[in-house]
């Protein structure tokens, strides 16, 4: 992949996008800009710069009709009036190179981290099709992922696509950034949708930091940013792990978050006359994240997987709300933090109990699974029923299971904070052990009621 830097530049030249038509403004709405201009040049999705008097406005084609074209603009539409000029081009080509790894980029590749950036040789689609799916490779081997709830009781296999489910403040960044840090892979990709400015700072520097980003890109659409480029932000994001799996590498991709993905197509829908349907949702939303996510996942002959994780905003625990109900019915494995765990200081706040792996019982021998279905029936048997021995109201020795459950409850807690990479094999003697704290000793299982 070595070329000559002049190379690279006649490139990065070629590649930009050129002015084809102007136009003018001819009515504004909140948000909404109409303009008149030559039909046959402008497409749905290309970009627009309105000359205001107070300065230049970017906006993105979102319908067209006879008499021109509906714009989004980037932010207020504030200061925007009849007859500005309106100059439209095409939306700028978008080719990852490996010399993105452990950069920032916007979701139209641009740098956000100050440094000079270049564009690769093949130019990305954002709305690119799947593998297809009789091509396609099964589930891959068991990762290692420096956690060892992952490791062992809700595995983590190559070419896996799991939800992050959590109410906001519950940790999702955090494990997101420990998965971008532990995970057994060749390159991560990690797209920041619609965080403040700051947050996407703190994210990169101090969460994730410098070991993080040394094999990771960054797509970042902060908040203040129009929906456009925030839903831009996961498909650039996903056209950046395409091209790496294409390059036959293992990618992690790690999406934070997919409900602000939706809230951005809403948007956008809404703008160009979809309506919203009972949920808040428009009905193209549920397609929309299929397609994301279907284009993560196993690739098909010499290419490489895209492991990935979508981040999901819940309130509550409320599994049904729309995009977490949407999410969960095209993904491998679901994970649940919980607000209470994590406000007794447990994290990663994993709710083990009500998360899944799909990947079991295959991602594990049938030992390990052993331990899994014993560990998971004490943690289940301690939930039922913490309220009422945290009450006092449960007299010790009434139910053998229930005693086992108090007995491990401690040494289970603690072996879900574990983080190290000490692997898979020492995690499961660790989960062994702690079960074996309760009376009920793992082996003697045979008529012991999990
Ligand atoms: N692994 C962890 N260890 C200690 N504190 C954590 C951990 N994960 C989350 N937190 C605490 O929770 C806060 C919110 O975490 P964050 O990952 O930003 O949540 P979310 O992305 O779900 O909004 C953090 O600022 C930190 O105080
Ligand atoms: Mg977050």
């Amino acid at each position: 992949m070595q070329e000559n830097l002049l190379d690279q530049m006649r490139r990065a030249v070629d590649q930009l996008s050129y002015i084809h038509t102007a136009g003018r403004v001819i009515g504004v709405s909140a948000g909404t800009v109409h303009s008149a201009c030559t039909q046959g040049e402008t497409r749905v999705g290309d970009r627009a710069t309105l000359h205001t008097a107070a300065g230049k406005r970017m906006a993105e084609v979102v319908k067209l009709d006879q008499v021109g074209a509906h714009l989004l603009v980037d932010g207020a539409t504030d200061g925007v009036s009849i007859n500005d000029p309106v100059v439209f081009q095409r939306a700028p080509i978008f080719a990852p190179h490996t010399g993105w790894i452990g950069r920032v980029i916007d979701p139209d590749g641009r740098p956000l981290d100050g440094q000079p950036l270049l564009p690769g040789a093949q130019n990305g689609d954002l709305n690119r099709s799947p593998p297809s799916s009789h091509e396609r490779r099964g589930l891959g081997a068991r990762l290692e992922t420096g956690l060892a709830v992952f490791n062992t009781l809700l595995p983590l296999v190559r070419g896996q696509r799991v939800g992050l489910f959590a109410g906001s403040g519950v940790g999702k960044s955090t494990l997101l950034a420990d998965l971008a840090r532990g995970v057994q892979a060749d390159v991560i990709v990690i797209a920041l949708v619609g965080e403040r400015g700051r947050e996407v700072g703190h994210f990169v520097q101090d969460v994730l930091g410098a070991d993080g980003m040394g094999r990771a890109v960054v797509v970042a659409a902060t908040s203040d940013t129009g929906p456009q480029v925030r839903r831009r932000c996961a498909l650039s994001a996903m056209v950046v792990a395409e091209s790496f799996r294409d390059a036959g590498l293992h990618v992690l991709l790690l999406i934070d978050s997919v409900t602000r993905f939706c809230e951005a197509h809403r948007e956008l829908a809404v703008a160009s006359g979809e309506s919203a349907n009972l949920r808040g949702y428009p009905a193209s939303t549920g397609p929309a994240i299929a397609r994301l996510c279907e284009r993560a996942g196993p690739g098909a002959g010499a290419s490489g997987d895209i492991t990935a994780v979508f981040s999901v905003l819940v309130a509550g625990s409320d599994m049904d709300e729309p995009v977490a109900d949407m999410l969960r019915g095209v993904l491998d494995g679901h994970i649940v933090l919980d607000r209470e765990i994590a406000e007794r200081g447990r994290f990663p706040a994993v709710d083990v109990v009500r998360s899944v792996s799909r990947a079991l019982p295959d991602a594990a021998n049938e030992k390990e699974n052993e331990i899994i279905a014993k560990a998971r029936s004490l943690l289940g048997t301690y939930v039922r029923s913490e309220m009422m021995v945290q009450a006092g109201l449960y007299v010790s020795g009434s139910d053998p299971l229930l005693d086992a459950a108090i007995a491990a409850q401690p040494a289970l807690e603690d072996f879900l904070t574990i983080k190290d990479t000490r692997g898979t094999m020492a995690h499961f003697a660790k989960l062994r052990q702690a079960i074996a704290s309760s009376p009920m000793r793992p082996d003697a299982q045979a008529g012991a009621g999990f």
